[in-house]
């Protein structure tokens, strides 16, 4: 029997010989002709274990924005007196200042690598969609405070905007290939008017572009407060969860007298699906973060165009019920949501993509406010560094630039110093890990899960 295999495979060879050389010859040409074509592509990675292949990058600088150079910052990450900090506010009406907008003076002002710093950041790229309008230059200094060029970011930009800032943002975008705006453009309001449009087109344009694996939904004054390698490691510890906070809606802000069934707002592609079943509201932060399953299945399976629609009629906080819904209710479905069962239960849930505070409230020792918001100010630096969120809300240029250029020179040496920290070395895994959305997706890759025996017992860490 062996002896029959053997013969059988001689003669096999024998016949194919030639054709199995040609097929050989044609797959080494083509391996050569797309290593070619990737390496004369100037989007393309260059992903090495080592990365050693790379030729002298360009030598990483930071440069603190002039009004705020005699900040002694590093102190201000220590905890010290109040008071001392007071005198020290760094106001500025960025928008107003004339600067150069050439790509060599963008590159001059904020330095941003040209390559992935680490393999855990090559291999999990990472995208952001942000809502803007105001203060250009700190949005630029904070795109290079966790800029990497693996990673796609898309600004959809207010129509209220001024044309000065507008032509800023086309212009920056101009000098990135990952860095990309939505000629969609939608009139934003603080009632949260076109807030999830404005998010969709951006998130949209970004499927196309890259295959990054979490989304981020952002609104102007986010900034990041954690570098890329943390954030990369955060989302891998999500395990493909989304993070959503999730409360009970306010039905008031939703219209009672329209079609709210599947059928009524055609939402799913699958038109079978399109049931009489009235479509179950849940409630969360418009911030928060998608995996790259999610966001697929919004643009395949769902048909979201009227269920938007029909949200931005109510009128206040209506951006901050889509992707909570999205995420809950157990007939949609969504890769890396929960079940409704939880909120029913009346466990809700904070999330980590951004961290505000809102009053009134003790814990905002600058004590200056905006729209119920506590504005970070210098006097927060040292808790800052201890909060397991990836952008905060917010930093305002005309209140307290210096906090926010002290924090972004904190996340510089956090990406840049030669005796930095490794991500998990800094953050508290298990913050993340014992999330409720973060268990619930971990046990659902279990092969006997069943949904209706999850607990949604939920004690939050940290
Ligand atoms: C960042 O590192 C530099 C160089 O070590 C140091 O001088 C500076 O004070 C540090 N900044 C902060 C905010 O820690
Ligand atoms: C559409 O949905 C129905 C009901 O869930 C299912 O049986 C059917 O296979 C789906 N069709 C397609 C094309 O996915
Ligand atoms: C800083 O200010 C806050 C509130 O203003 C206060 O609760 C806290 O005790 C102060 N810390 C120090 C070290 O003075």
């Amino acid at each position: 029997m062996l002896k029959l295999k053997a013969a059988m495979r001689i003669c096999f060879l024998s016949t194919i010989n030639k054709t199995f050389l040609a097929v050989l010859l044609i797959a080494t040409l083509f391996v050569i002709f797309f290593y070619l074509a990737a390496h004369e592509s100037p989007d393309e990675i260059v992903i090495s274990r080592k990365f050693n292949f790379v030729a002298a990058p360009p030598v990483p600088f930071f440069k603190r924005f002039e009004a705020a150079r005699h900040l002694n910052c590093e102190k201000l990450f220590e905890n010290q007196d109040n008071s001392t900090y007071k005198q020290e506010k760094v106001k500025v009406d960025l928008d107003a200042l004339e600067f150069d907008m050439s790509c060599s003076a963008i590159m001059k002002r904020n330095f941003f690598p040209h390559i992935p710093l680490s393999p855990d950041e090559a291999s999990f790229p990472l995208a952001f969609a942000k809502v803007v309008y105001k203060d250009y230059l700190y949005l630029e200094a904070d795109l290079a405070s966790f800029y990497a060029p693996q990673n796609a970011y898309c600004f959809s930009i207010d129509s209220k905007a001024d044309w000065k800032f507008k032509s800023r943002i086309h212009t920056l975008s101009k000098c990135f290939s990952n860095v990309i705006y939505t000629s969609n453009q939608f009139d934003v309001d603080s009632g949260g008017h076109n807030m999830d449009a404005s998010h969709l087109v951006c998130m949209k344009a970004l499927r196309s572009y890259r295959p990054w694996k979490y989304v981020a939904l952002l609104q102007n004054y986010d900034s990041a407060i954690k570098t890329n390698a943390e954030m990369v490691q955060i989302y891998r510890w999500l395990g493909g969860a989304n993070d959503v906070e999730l409360n009970p809606p306010f039905m008031e802000r939703i219209d009672q007298s329209l079609d709210w069934t599947f059928k009524g707002l055609n939402l799913f592609k699958n038109s079978t699906k399109n049931t009489d079943q009235k479509i179950a509201f849940a409630k969360g932060y418009n911030e928060c973060s998608l995996s790259r399953a999610a966001v697929d299945y919004i643009f395949d399976e769902l048909n979201v165009d009227k269920l938007v629609f029909q949200l931005n009629s109510g009128s206040f906080g209506i951006d901050e019920i889509l992707i909570p819904t999205l995420q809950t209710d157990d007939a949609i479905g969504l890769p890396g949501g929960i079940t409704r069962r939880c909120l029913d239960e009346k466990v809700t849930n904070s999330h980590f993509t951004r961290k505000s505070i809102w009053g009134p409230s003790k814990n905002c020792p600058s004590d200056s406010w905006r729209h119920g918001i506590c504005i970070f100010g210098t006097e927060m630096l040292a808790e800052m560094e201890n909060w397991p969120e990836l952008f905060g809300n917010k930093f305002i240029p005309e209140m307290d630039y210096g906090a926010f250029e002290c924090m972004r020179e904190r996340l510089y040496n956090r990406t840049y110093a030669v005796d930095r920290m490794l991500p998990e070395d800094t953050l508290n895994e298990l913050v993340y890990k014992t999330h409720i959305i973060v268990r619930y997706n971990r046990e659902r890759r279990r092969l006997k899960f069943d949904k209706k025996k999850f607990s949604c017992n939920y004690q939050h860490v940290g």
